[in-house]
């Protein structure tokens, strides 16, 4: 049986879009491995919002190419940094056989096909990326989590942000093709749906036909059974009361909000273009808070964005502070090519970006271990995932509010819901005893 490995980087949307992948080379006959040395083909899924994460991709076609030397693997390069770069990656790296964005996945058939018969000539499918892509299963496999692409693109161009350019114009997916999939998911027993796209409270938006994002987590939460309705991610400024209303109210959509800051300067969001300020993003935490106790929140934030003075960034201190966020991604501004940001004065240097991100980060990491430590002595109903990887007595859970909690168990208990009394917290992990 001939095999085939994918590598996925980058966010949520590539690791679905990486299970769509191996599903269509699964129905092609070829065998899953995670070994590149032992496949014929390989696709990576690569990342482009930051500079680190092509840097990574140029070592792995590096890898690649000595091994299709050996054995004559086929190459496949898709994902936001394929399609950022078209053919000028074959330019650049001409062992690659297929550049292919994200949207052309359905085609990989095809481009198998003719890379099959015609070795010498790469293919480059980058085209349709405002189209809505074809229907393709993007079961994990695992059981438990499934995730649905419900939106694909994003219209907001924020100042810093590639995105945009490489995922085309924002398309929202009906709402029945997205009940029909969730049903098929909680049929075969998974318990928990993490609905996907770069801005998920302006879904529907684009249909025109009064669809939003309120109704449909309502329709979801509908559907019967127990289990989680998770999303990434939502952006601050389409958060409307019946939204935050239809969350208060079903206890399915899980007690964690993920509310990108990017930056607590209003100045600088501006610059940004993120069309929110200070004042109303910790207005919208707090109302989360009041609204619906115990709901945890996260963020991503970006530090060193140009023009951003010491003042401006005491500003996302205070903010982080305010709104206590239960865990945060934290970044260096990274420069991206085409971008407003990019041509923008005020570029600040990497040393200040650095010093700058270590001190929000030590302000983080305390809240983060502050917000753990809540937990100690609890209850808390988890969603078993199975076995832990370091220690498979141990069995890996999450809560509601997507803290990881471990504890011993047998392994049948992966897909069940059990309650925890929690009795030790560590700032990213909970250790408790089933009850
Ligand atoms: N659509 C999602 C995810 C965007 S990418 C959202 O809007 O939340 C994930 C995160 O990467 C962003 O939230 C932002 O914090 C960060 N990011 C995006 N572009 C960046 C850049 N040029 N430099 C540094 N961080 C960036
Ligand atoms: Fe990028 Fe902004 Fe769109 Fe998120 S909302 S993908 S940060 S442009
Ligand atoms: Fe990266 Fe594309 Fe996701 S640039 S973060 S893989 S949308």
């Amino acid at each position: 049986m001939k095999q085939a490995a994918i590598l996925t980087y980058g966010c949520q949307m590539n690791v679905n879009e990486s299970a769509k992948i191996k599903n269509i080379l699964e129905k092609m006959g070829y065998g899953i491995t995670e070994d590149i040395y032992a496949s014929d083909v390989v696709f990576l899924n690569t990342c482009t919002v930051r500079e680190g994460a092509a840097a990574q991709i140029y070592g792995k076609i590096g890898e690649l190419k000595s091994i299709k030397r050996d054995r004559g693997t086929i190459i496949g390069v898709t994902g936001c940094f394929a399609q950022e770069q078209g053919a000028e990656l074959i330019r650049r790296f001409p062992a690659v056989d297929i550049v292919m964005g994200n949207q052309n996945i359905g085609q990989i058939p095809d481009l198998l096909t003719s890379i099959l018969k015609d070795r010498k000539n790469p293919v480059v499918a980058i085209q349709d990326e405002n189209r809505l892509p074809g229907e393709t299963e993007a079961d994990f496999g695992d059981g438990v989590s499934a995730s649905i692409a419900i939106s694909y693109g994003c219209d907001n161009f924020c100042a810093y942000c590639i995105v945009p350019y490489v995922r085309g114009r924002e398309r929202s997916v009906p709402v029945k093709s997205i009940l029909k999939t969730a049903e098929d998911y909680l049929r075969k027993g998974c318990k928990e749906i993490l609905l996907l796209g770069q801005n998920v409270n302006s879904y529907g938006k684009d249909l025109g036909d009064g669809t939003n994002f309120a109704g449909l987590l309502k329709a979801l939460g509908r559907l019967p059974g127990e289990f989680l309705i998770r999303f990434v991610s939502p952006h601050p400024r389409d958060f409307t009361p019946e939204l935050m209303d239809v969350i208060a109210a079903d206890e399915k959509i899980a007690r964690c909000i993920h509310l990108p800051l990017q930056s607590g300067s209003t100045r600088i969001l501006k610059r940004m273009n993120r069309g929110y300020g200070k004042e109303e993003y910790l207005a919208l935490a707090t109302a989360f808070r009041q609204k619906i106790p115990g709901i945890a929140l996260t963020t991503d934030i970006i530090v060193g964005f140009p023009g951003e003075e010491e003042e401006d960034f005491l500003d996302t201190l205070d903010v982080v502070q305010k709104a206590a966020f239960d865990n945060a991604f934290m970044f260096m501004y990274s420069v991206r090519r085409g971008t407003r940001a990019a041509e923008m004065d005020g570029q600040i240097e990497e040393e200040i970006k650095k010093e700058r991100l270590r001190r929000l980060m030590d302000v983080q990491n305390r809240l983060s271990k502050k917000s753990s430590e809540a937990y100690q002595g609890k209850m808390v109903k988890v969603l078993v995932e199975g076995p832990s990887k370091k220690n498979k007595a141990m069995q890996t859970g999450r809560t509601s509010t997507n803290k990881i909690v471990l504890f011993a168990g047998s392994e049948d208990l992966k897909g069940r819901f059990v309650n925890i009394h929690i009795q030790t917290c560590k700032t990213w992990t909970l250790y408790g005893n089933i009850t």
